[in-house]
């Protein structure tokens, strides 16, 4: 396993993290019980993954606390806690009260990285103005080592939240969306998170729509009727077919994972499965070589302006 220096924190962590969340909350979503779910984790583990980023409302806590248990010492566990919702917003007692539950939810004492999770632009005002100096005052306590912020990518395709928050420089991590269908963290996220030396964990390297062809059709014909892609340079039907003939054919999903993987800025690359076949198969992408420089420059032809979709 690669491992990469987590921003500012220092911490040594694998390339490849594992995500507890997403489509398939290790497996949760599809009906699987806890017990897979920790498997999924141990398996995670045993290929050297040393990042495992869980959070409250994913459900899958008690999973990582089973899953890491007895190696504790040997990986970095994130959660994270909704900053409100329909309209309310968290106070600092219920932010207390929610890193209470989760630690009770993993059997653990502390965690690493705590997130702010999904914060909108709207709701970050209220995360820095009240909920930072209350993990602050948690992280004093030693209930978790770094403050960290996640974005609402689904909604905030173009990074407006961290435009705002980044500059302010009260997080040690954060969790960006990055795929090769909307890059636009390399312009507006990425030289604000190496200006500052915050860490980065990318999210939405795959998702659906690079993990579903029909879905990835889907996506394009919205692009292309919006005029936001060149007809010339993106076919409407086989958008990226011309994969295929690049060294090694690189399937979709290990082309998305490794584009992301070698973006400058992009630290760990979350991938989120239920499946151990497909854990393995993802770790093997992302720790595959860099995309050839003509793949990259065609990707970047015909996606590299797009900002409004996040792949979902
Ligand atoms: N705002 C936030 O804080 C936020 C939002 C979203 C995600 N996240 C974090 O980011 C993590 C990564 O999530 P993501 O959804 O962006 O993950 P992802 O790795 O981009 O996509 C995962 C999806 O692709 C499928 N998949 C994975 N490997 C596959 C393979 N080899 N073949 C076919 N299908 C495959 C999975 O289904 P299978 O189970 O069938 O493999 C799942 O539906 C989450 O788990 C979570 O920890 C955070």
């Amino acid at each position: 396993m690669q491992t990469v220096r987590l921003g500012r924190t220092g911490l040594d962590v694998s390339v490849a993290g594992l995500g507890c969340g997403g489509h398939s909350r290790l497996g949760m979503a599809k009906g699987r019980d806890v017990h897979h779910a920790a498997d999924i984790v141990k398996y995670a583990l045993d290929l050297g993954i040393t990042l495992i980023d869980t959070a409250r409302a994913y459900g899958t806590e008690e999973a990582v606390g089973i899953g890491v248990k007895g190696r504790r010492d040997q990986v970095v566990v994130s959660t994270k806690a909704w900053v409100g919702r329909g309209g309310e917003m968290m106070s600092a007692a219920q932010m207390a009260e929610s890193l209470d539950g989760s630690l009770k939810r993993l059997g653990m004492d502390h965690v690493d990285l705590f997130f702010l999770h999904g914060v909108t632009p709207d709701q970050y005002p209220h995360a820095r103005d009240v909920l930072v100096p209350e993990l602050k005052r948690l992280r004093t306590a030693g209930k978790l080592r770094f403050i960290a912020i996640s974005e609402q990518f689904g909604g905030d395709t173009s990074h407006k939240m961290l435009g705002q928050a980044l500059p302010d420089d009260l997080f040690d991590v954060a969790m960006v969306g990055f795929n090769l269908l909307n890059p636009s963290a390399r312009e507006r996220v990425f030289p604000l998170t190496q200006k500052h030396d915050v860490g980065t964990l990318i999210m939405f390297a795959v998702r659906e729509s690079l993990s579903h062809p029909d879905k990835l059709r889907a996506v394009v014909a919205e692009l292309l009727d919006r005029g936001e892609v060149d007809p010339k340079l993106v076919d409407r039907n086989r958008p990226l077919l011309f994969l295929r003939n690049a060294p090694g054919s690189p399937s979709l999903m290990e082309a998305a994972y490794r584009f992301c993987r070698y973006e400058p800025g992009a630290q760990v690359v979350l991938t989120g499965t239920g499946d151990p076949e497909h854990l393995r198969d993802n770790v093997e992408s992302i720790l595959g070589p860099k995309l050839p420089r003509d793949v990259l420059e065609r990707l970047g032809a015909m996606f590299g302006k797009v900002d409004s979709v996040s792949g979902n």
